[in-house]
Order: C-alpha cells, then sequence, then structure tokens
C-alpha cells in the first residue's frame, strides 16, 4: 500500500504516513501558470493499493480538483485500487434541495469522485451518514466521537457534564458522545435559521442549570450557531460551555468570533489544515486525529474490521 497527498492538508498526510511509518509517494502537485493544476508520479504505484489524503476544504474547488486529477493520475499509471482519503468532504451540507431548481452539490461531487476513478472513499464525520449512499462504491465514515471522548474524559471527566446538540439535527452525534460519557445528560438547542450563514437559537430543551455543557457537531464555519447556542446555554444557568467540532472551517471573522464568545474552549481536529490564526487563538486547540485515520488505512489494506474501530 502507498499513501499519497495533494496539497489541502500536508502535516495531516504526513501524520497518517508517520503513524503508518511509511513515507509519503513521491508526487508533485502543482499548478501552471494560468492556475490549471498538473500532478506528476515520481515513483512507480503499478499494482498498489493507494490511499490519496486530500480534504476539500477552502479553496474547497480547488482542492477537490487536485483530488480528482491525482485520482486520475493514480488510475492511468495502473494502481490496483484508489481510496479517496478525504478527512473533511466539502459540499457536504448541499445534500439535499433545500427548495426548487436547486442542485444537490454532495451528490454531484460523489459522482465526480466515482468518475474520476476511485475504488472506494474514506472520510470523517460525514455532515449527514446518508452521503455515503451517494457513492456507489464502498464508503467509511469515521467518528471523531472516540477522540473526543477520550479527551473530554482526561480534561473535563471530574465535573457534571451535560452534552448539548446545537441544532435538531445533531442529537443523534451527540447521543453517542453522551454514551461514550458515561451516559451523560442531554440537551438540544432549537436553532432555527432564516438564510445561510445565519444563526438565531429559539429553545433549550433540557435543563443545564449547573451543568458544564460539552457541545458537540460537525462543522463549525461561521461560528454563529455555537457562539449563540453558547451564550444561550449560560442565560439558561449553565456553569460553562465547551465545543468539540470535527471540522474548522472557521471562515471569514469565525475565529474572531469565537475568541470574543462566551465559549470556554472550542477543541476541533486536524480533518482541515487550521490557519495561524486559529492555531494562535487561545480559545482553539487542536486534537489530531491522523492515527485514527493511520488506523482505518491499515484496516482497510489489510482488509479487516473498521467499524471494530468504534466499539
Ligand atoms: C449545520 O447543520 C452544521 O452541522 C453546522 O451546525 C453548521 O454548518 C455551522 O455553521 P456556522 O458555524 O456557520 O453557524
Amino acid at each position: 500500500m502507498k499513501i499519497m497527498a495533494a496539497n489541502s492538508n500536508l502535516p495531516l498526510a504526513r501524520a497518517i504516513a508517520g503513524y503508518l511509518e511509511m513515507p509519503l509517494v513521491d508526487a508533485q502537485v502543482r499548478r501552471f501558470a494560468d492556475e490549471e493544476i498538473f500532478v506528476e508520479i515520481h515513483e512507480n504505484v503499478r499494482g498498489e493499493d493507494v490511499f490519496v489524503v486530500q480534504s476539500t476544504s477552502y479553496p474547497a474547488n480547488d482542492n477537490l480538483m487536485e483530488l480528482l486529477i491525482c485520482i486520475d493520475a493514480l488510475k492511468r499509471a495502473s494502481a490496483k485500487r484508489i481510496t479517496a482519503v478525504v478527512p473533511y468532504f466539502g459540499y457536504a451540507r448541499q445534500d439535499r434541495k433545500p427548495g426548487p431548481r436547486t442542485p444537490i452539490s454532495a451528490k454531484l461531487v460523489a459522482n465526480l469522485i466515482t468518475e474520476a476513478g476511485a475504488d472506494r472513499v474514506l472520510a470523517v464525520d460525514l455532515h449527514a451518514g446518508q452521503i455515503q449512499g451517494f457513492f456507489d462504491i464502498p464508503t467509511d465514515n469515521l467518528f471523531g466521537a472516540p477522540v473526543m471522548a477520550a479527551d473530554i474524559q482526561a480534561r473535563y471527566g471530574d465535573k457534571d457534564l451535560m452534552v448539548v446538540s446545537p441544532d435538531v439535527g445533531g442529537v443523534v452525534r451527540a447521543r453517542a458522545l453522551a454514551k461514550r460519557l458515561d451516559n451523560a445528560p442531554l440537551a438540544i438547542v432549537d436553532k432555527r435559521r432564516d438564510r445561510p450563514g445565519e444563526s438565531e437559537v429559539m429553545n433549550i430543551i433540557g435543563d443545564v442549570k449547573g451543568r458544564h455543557c460539552i457541545m458537540i457537531d460537525d462543522i463549525i464555519d461561521s461560528g454563529g450557531t455555537l457562539c449563540n447556542a453558547a451564550q444561550s446555554l449560560l442565560d439558561e444557568g449553565a456553569a460553562s460551555v465547551t465545543a468539540y467540532i470535527t471540522h474548522g472551517v472557521l471562515s471569514g471573522g469565525a475565529v474572531a468570533r469565537v475568541d470574543g464568545s462566551a465559549l470556554k474552549e472550542l477543541v476541533i481536529t486536524d480533518s482541515i489544515k487550521p490557519t495561524d490564526a486559529a492555531k494562535d487563538s487561545e480559545k482553539i486547540r487542536i486534537l489530531t486525529i491522523a492515527p485514527l485515520i493511520g488506523e482505518a488505512v491499515r484496516r482497510i489494506a489489510d482488509e479487516s474490521s473498521v467499524s471494530s474501530l468504534f466499539d
């Protein structure tokens, strides 16, 4: 097997390769003067089981195109099996038609990855589990919850915890985390969003008074959802609010928003390469998921169970 990296998250790709004690494939993903992407693989991959690591994070379209061209290069170089390792799968939030005459872009992206020549996909905390069904090739969806639960136990295990879903759509994810935290109680923020990028908190379902709240979500983008929810939880008497989010998209002024928010701490993973602002923020801490992905890659290559990673 071999691990290849495109450009979106080289530190994570290197860490995955480090976990597997192997070098990255000697390849170059570069740009022509007009920004067209060019990929050159400098070693033999004929007959190999190759895993290409690329998050389709900002700039989403460029990173997606890099992934597609890497897959094409591997296919034409006669790799035996190509797995697209997409720790952050961009476009995932466009997974249904929110109104008439709108696209289902997550499905389109799944088609593109498949058509480019991927044989399998490995993603982490897909926005909706059903996105696995958008691919007609085997797709593994890893969960960040075990990594988060271990950190929560170590840092906040002695506190009176309450797991909080910042919206109704995240309840299944929050319940799974609560189960890992000795069946901690659950609360839900009933969020209504009038238009994309804006959020408004309506109601807290559950008694959060005196509790140390752990909010869990798949994505923090503008930060609006979390920062508003944190304030509402404190207004309802929560003792503190900490957030654990898999994908730190953190667009625009999100880091400043988090820094100025009522959140005690925001913990993200390195599924997306953190910006300098995120790394410098005193409120943001980054957990690595490289061993989780590395172990899943090893098991896929060995054809052993991936789901047992989460037992
Ligand atoms: C939405 O359903 C997602 O799970 C996140 O809650 C959302 O993408 C976060 O966006 P923002 O940080 O912009 O409020």
